[in-house]
């Protein structure tokens, strides 16, 4: 790893030997002997992180790390503290350190400790790079967002399709933005002032997607009471969108296959032909290759419907979009829920990059708002937005979150709610609900430097039952480190 290192103490020997350590280690490393020296070359050049001893004549470690945190707040400072000073450490620690390292070293404790803030000081910068990069706006396509070449080979498919009425077929995994692109394609079409319908293929009863489709006669079947007209009349000058059309039965089929070609049809039970003019565009996320040969799809209609195919790749193909995605649906949540703006620590992104995320832009959205709602800080925590420890297995939960809720918004039944390893609502509930505690009891105590009563006055809770709550967290407070007080 790279990273360039100012190391302060007026004893040369340190200096020496921490430069030797440092410079193995694949570090740029400069040293300093007092702290105006320090401050002349942090005013010369960029340094991720500055190793300075407490006690140094002159300026001490404590006004020099104030006097860097004004000149470079993004720069990590550590302070050395000698046998006897840890006291002074934890209120350096409050005025902005990251860390202390009691003197005498352990190399490799000194090693492991500046290789985290090294890292943890790259990737901060790298990702506020990137936030002032996404603000341009470069990758933003219509409502979508995506700088990876295949979205824009996506977003340059939609641009070429959109003036004309050929029909698509939208292809990808659940949650991969087909609704969004058919939009798009409708929202840039000569069509775009007439109605954008969608129709959900895959309900219920085939007779239920067929009245929905064409419309029904009164007295068409049993508790048809009234006319009612299809989405082929509603969606008429417009664009109707067949959403999972490989759920379609081969009935309906024929019957989609007749409106296509003649561009008439009938309401059920009903004998005249109305005319009309739609712009079809179709999604899947089925092999219709072979249900084709299997027979339970159309082959005349594939063909018909596949006129211009367009891929949406699942996420974790295209993860160079994550960081965008993120910021993006941040601003949205902190807009839509009130809340002040918020951000990942570097580590979230870092973990949201490398997450599979199963359910797709939906479960990444998801999991954002969640974590909008339950964090506590203004930096969103790795734990406050997978709800574990573990990216790949709350992302399982939070997907399973989201889709319940999907569906229930849809009107669906809640089936996956017991779907194999999905948690139920309870319980994913109550994961939810824990972590945010966790979270919220370590950061008080962490605020308050590990004092038990000012973290619960602070709480606004009586000492005993913040005591007893940080109990049944499991959370142990040795374990934050040093306390500033006599608890
Ligand atoms: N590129 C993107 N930029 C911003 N938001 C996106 C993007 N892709 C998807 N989304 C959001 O993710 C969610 C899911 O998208 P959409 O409903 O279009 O997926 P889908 O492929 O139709 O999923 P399904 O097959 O489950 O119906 C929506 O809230 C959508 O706004
Ligand atoms: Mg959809």
């Amino acid at each position: 790893m790279t990273g360039r290192l100012l190391i302060v103490d007026d004893e040369r020997g340190i200096v020496v030997a921490l430069k030797g350590l440092f410079t193995k280690e694949g570090y740029e490393v400069e040293t300093a002997e007092s702290g105006e020296e320090a401050l002349a070359k942090i005013r010369a050049g960029l340094f991720h992180v500055v190793i300075t001893d407490l006690s140094l004549n002159g300026m001490n470690g404590l006004d020099l790390m104030r006097s860097v945190r004004q000149l470079d707040p993004g720069c990590t400072v550590l302070m050395i503290t000698a046998y006897g000073t840890q006291r002074i450490a934890v209120e350096a620690m409050k005025a902005g350190a990251e860390d202390y390292l009691p003197k005498p070293f352990d190399n490799d404790e000194l090693r492991l400790k500046v290789r985290n803030v090294m890292e943890k000081q790259l990737l901060r910068r790298a990702y506020n790079r990137l936030i002032e990069q996404v603000n341009l706006d470069s990758g933003r396509f219509a409502e979508m967002i995506g700088q990876s070449g295949a979205m824009r080979r996506v977003f340059e498919t939609i641009d070429k399709v959109a003036p004309t009425d050929v029909t698509v077929l939208l292809r990808g995994e659940s949650g991969t933005g087909k609704e969004l692109v058919a939009r798009a394609i409708h929202s840039r079409s000569p069509r775009a002032n007439r109605p954008f319908v969608a129709v959900n293929c895959a309900a219920f009863s085939h007779e239920l997607v067929q009245s929905d489709l064409f419309g029904h006669e009164r007295g068409a079947f049993t508790g048809a009471l009234a006319r009612r007209e299809g989405k082929f009349e509603i969606a008429d000058g417009g664009t109707l969108f067949l959403d999972e059309i490989g759920d379609m039965n081969l009935d309906t089929q024929a019957k989609l296959l007749r409106v296509i070609q003649e561009k008439r049809f009938e309401r059920l039970g009903g004998n005249q032909s109305l005319a009309v003019d739609v712009r079809i565009i179709a999604a899947t996320n089925q092999d219709l290759e072979a249900m084709v040969r299997d027979g339970r799809f159309r082959e005349d209609l594939y063909y018909r419907i596949k006129v211009v195919e367009v891929r949406l790749p699942p996420l974790r193909e295209r993860a160079e979009d994550i960081p965008a995605l993120v910021i993006h649906f941040l601003k949205e949540a902190c807009e839509r829920f009130g809340t002040s703006s918020k951000t990942l620590t570097p580590e979230t992104l870092r973990a949201c990059v490398e997450n599979p995320w199963r359910g797709n832009v939906r479960a990444l959205k998801a999991a954002i708002e969640q974590a909008v709602i339950l964090s506590v800080g203004a930096e969103i925590t790795s734990a406050e937005l997978f709800g574990s420890a573990v990216p790949e297995e709350a992302s399982r939960a939070v997907g399973s979150l989201e889709t319940v809720s999907d569906q229930a918004g849809r009107g669906g039944a809640a089936a996956s709610l017991t779907a194999a390893g999905a948690l139920n609502f309870r319980e994913a509930k109550e994961r939810f609900v824990t972590q945010w505690e966790r979270n919220f009891f370590l950061n008080a105590l962490k605020a308050s430097g590990g004092n038990i009563s000012r973290a619960a006055e602070r709480a606004g809770m009586y000492r005993q039952s913040f005591q007893q709550k940080i109990r049944e967290l499991g959370i142990n407070v040795q374990e934050l480190g040093p306390k500033s007080d006599d608890e």
